[in-house]
């Protein structure tokens, strides 16, 4: 077993204030990591829920993959991100299992994680990304 864990539920919102007054009233989750990701065009917030996160997502700008998703689909779940000791292994696992990667090599994440993600197609609909700490 390659997965050690679930790292995040990542749900793609347009207004991300909102969305976080919302996730603190509804279940008292605290905001732990809050960034930027400038590559993805992306501001993320993380919620802590034991040791996994709910990550808030909502694009900077209009080109990001995270806004076509919103333009396309509406707001929603985005994607899985899986917990693995090693990304470059879990990658090649993936891949040789029939897996269409979107990152043919680990690369940075925020929070100094390094991570891949796989696309939806091949993967039963899920976006997936996988997550070395
Ligand atoms: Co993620």
């Amino acid at each position: 077993m390659i997965l050690t864990e679930i790292d995040h539920i990542a749900i793609a919102v347009r207004d991300l204030e909102a969305a976080v007054d919302y996730y603190q009233r509804a279940f008292g989750a605290t905001v732990d990591h809050r960034e930027v990701v400038e590559r993805d065009g992306v501001e993320e917030v993380l919620l802590k829920v034991a040791e996994s996160y709910i990550q808030l997502l909502t694009p900077t700008r209009p080109d990001s993959p995270v806004a076509k998703a919103i333009e396309k689909r509406g707001e929603g779940l985005h994607h899985v991100g899986y917990r693995v000791v090693d990304c470059k292994e879990a990658l090649k696992a993936m891949v040789a299992a029939g897996a269409t990667p979107i990152d043919h090599e680990p690369r940075m994440g925020s929070r100094g994680t390094t991570v891949a993600f796989i696309h939806p197609k091949g993967s039963f609909g899920a976006l997936i990304e996988l997550v070395q700490e």
